[in-house]
């Protein structure tokens, strides 16, 4: 790994208090990055942060984020540049999903999921999009707003309909995005996990056994490589790191408005 082939890239990274917000953000510093920290989990951002700076390459700073407050959004930037001095790419990652069955969606449902990955999404890239607007062209690379997409952004699932909708719409936002902000000098792409061990998953497995898709709880991840992914096999944070950080780096400057899928090979296209 090249220490420095993120230095001077201050990124702001929103759900990086575990899973692969976390991972992303570790990946990231040690290759020379800045990185600001937001989640709803305080704690856990903060020891994030404190194991990226006894690391001892790229800095990091941690702060409570709720995406779907505006403020919150702006703040998190504000932090970014007070303590880096300038923000250049800024990575929607924050996410949650809880799975129902079609005619079980309820309101609550629907907007929990809608407001954090949707709503929140939005908030974010405005709030970093404005800064960098501001701050106008800093050097020969592009600002870059990266957002985290999924199979479902491609495809639905029965049991899952919101959380698809939510992905769908980070879709939108990319390529709608990369429409509205090159104007500014900024691109916007992302990146399709497919079936990652994180808490969100282990989480999942649980709530599809309550509804009834799976009999017990451990298949579900299992069941998917089988059948769906051409790899044979789930994947895990360390699968997806690499992929986001060509995103975050200099080498993909002539890239805007695509969604990279990382699901060994569930959906092609
Ligand atoms: N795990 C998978 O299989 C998978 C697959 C495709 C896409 N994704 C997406 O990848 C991203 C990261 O997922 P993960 O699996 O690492 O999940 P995770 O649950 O491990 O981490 C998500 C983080 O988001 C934070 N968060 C939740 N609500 C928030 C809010 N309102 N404001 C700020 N932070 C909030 C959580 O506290 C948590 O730290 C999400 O967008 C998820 O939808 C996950």
């Amino acid at each position: 790994m090249d220490p420095k082939r993120l230095a001077g890239k201050n990124i702001m990274i929103t759900g990086a208090a575990q899973g692969m917000g976390a991972t992303n953000a570790e990946y990231f510093a040690a290759q020379g990055a800045n990185v600001c920290l937001g989640d709803v989990n305080v704690d856990g951002v903060n020891a994030v942060a404190a194991r990226i700076n006894e690391a001892g390459n790229g800095k990091a700073i941690a702060l409570k984020l709720d995406v779907t407050s505006r403020k919150e959004n702006a703040d998190a930037v504000a932090a970014t540049v007070e303590e880096f001095g300038s923000i250049n790419i800024a990575l929607m990652n924050a996410g949650v999903n809880t799975p129902r069955m079609f005619m079980d969606i309820d309101e609550d449902n629907w907007d929990m999921i809608m407001n954090i990955n949707a709503k929140g999404m939005l908030l974010g890239m405005q709030e970093a999009a404005r800064q960098m607007i501001a701050q106008g062209p800093m050097d020969d690379h592009p600002y870059k707003i990266l957002n985290v997409g999924s199979i479902v952004s491609r495809t639905a699932f029965l049991d899952v309909i919101p959380y698809s909708c939510s992905k769908y719409a980070a879709l939108a936002m990319i390529i709608g995005g990369a429409k509205a902000l090159w104007q500014h000098n900024i691109t916007v792409n992302g990146y399709a996990p497919g079936v990652v061990r994180t808490e969100l998953w282990e989480q999942l497995d649980k709530d599809l056994v309550e509804i009834g898709m799976f009999e017990k709880e451990g298949q579900s991840m299992d069941h998917l490589a089988e059948t769906m992914i051409t790899m044979k096999r789930y994947s895990y944070p360390d699968d997806v790191k690499g992929t986001a950080a060509f995103l975050c780096s200099d080498e993909s400057d002539y890239m805007t408005g695509q969604l990279i899928m990382i699901d060994g090979g569930m959906i092609m296209q």
